[in-house]
């Protein structure tokens, strides 16, 4: 008997490291779900990569607009109704030169929005689709920005990249990623928090990694075996501390 065909969904897409793993789930046989705020972008990154992947899709989804979720759980519900696969990847960075003693209010708020705010929602409203598949994966698209353990050490690689509405957001994700995967631990779903690496993209010009390489953690999370871990945060099948 044929299986049915695993969807997966990757916000923030149309460029950089998501559109990256969207090429690579594509390549494993996901139908992959090509997820962008501004649908022309998405459009043509689909475009792109439909030469080699042809079950690409491009769908509207604003991290800062729950509206786009709700057309978006609908949309899949019809066409496919359930979900196997969902990376959060869509991220933004603000406040990259400026510091905790100056960063605008208004700042870590619209940052909040779309790295943690967004993905709470978005994750909520799709569950029910993500607990129809058999063996659902949540990928957060984290960052070691967000590991307050190394934060706290003053000798850490860390010591010189501050930016506090960044930081905190993926902090804030992180505990997600654990508060989640504790509410669904009597489930098959596994939730984890990816670290790409420094990959070089618009987000991150003096990045040393490429998007290949960069998306490889998501990839893996998004593929886990039955056996693979839940409420862990990785760079490759390393573990990074909180
Ligand atoms: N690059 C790194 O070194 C690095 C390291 C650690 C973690 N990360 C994380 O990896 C993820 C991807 O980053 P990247 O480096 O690939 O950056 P990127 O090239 O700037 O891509 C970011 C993506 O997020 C999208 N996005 C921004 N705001 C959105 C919103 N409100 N709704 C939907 N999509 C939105 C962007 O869309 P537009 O094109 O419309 O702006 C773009 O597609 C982010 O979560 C980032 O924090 C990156």
């Amino acid at each position: 008997m044929t299986q049915p065909a695993r969807i997966a969904l990757v916000t923030g897409a149309n460029k950089g490291i998501g559109l990256e793993i969207c090429r690579q789930l594509g390549r494993l046989g996901f139908t992959v779900l090509l997820g962008s705020r501004d649908t022309a972008r998405g459009e043509s990154a689909a475009q792109l990569l439909r030469a080699e992947i042809p079950n690409v899709h491009a769908v509207h989804v604003d991290a800062t607009a729950p509206e786009t979720f709700v057309a978006l759980r609908e949309r899949i519900a019809s066409d496919y109704g359930h979900l196997d696969a969902l990376v959060n990847n869509a991220g933004i960075g603000l406040d990259w030169d400026l510091t905790a003693d100056n960063v605008p209010i208004q700042t870590i708020r619209d940052t909040f929005e779309t790295n943690f705010f967004g993905v709470i929602e978005l994750t909520q409203i799709l569950l029910p689709l993500l607990r129809q598949s058999p063996a659902a994966r949540i990928v957060n698209q984290s960052s070691i920005l967000g590991s307050l353990s190394i934060h706290a050490q003053p000798d850490s690689k860390l010591q010189d990249i501050k930016p506090l509405a960044y930081n905190a957001s993926k902090a804030a994700l992180n505990a997600f990623t654990i508060h989640l995967a504790a509410a669904l631990k009597d489930t098959p779903i596994k939730v984890n928090s990816a670290h790409p690496g420094s990959v070089l993209t618009d987000l991150n010009p003096e990045g040393t990694l490429s998007v290949e390489q960069g998306a490889l953690t998501a990839v893996r999370l998004a593929t886990l075996p039955p056996d693979g871990p839940t409420g862990g945060f990785f760079h490759l099948d390393k573990s990074i501390p909180w």
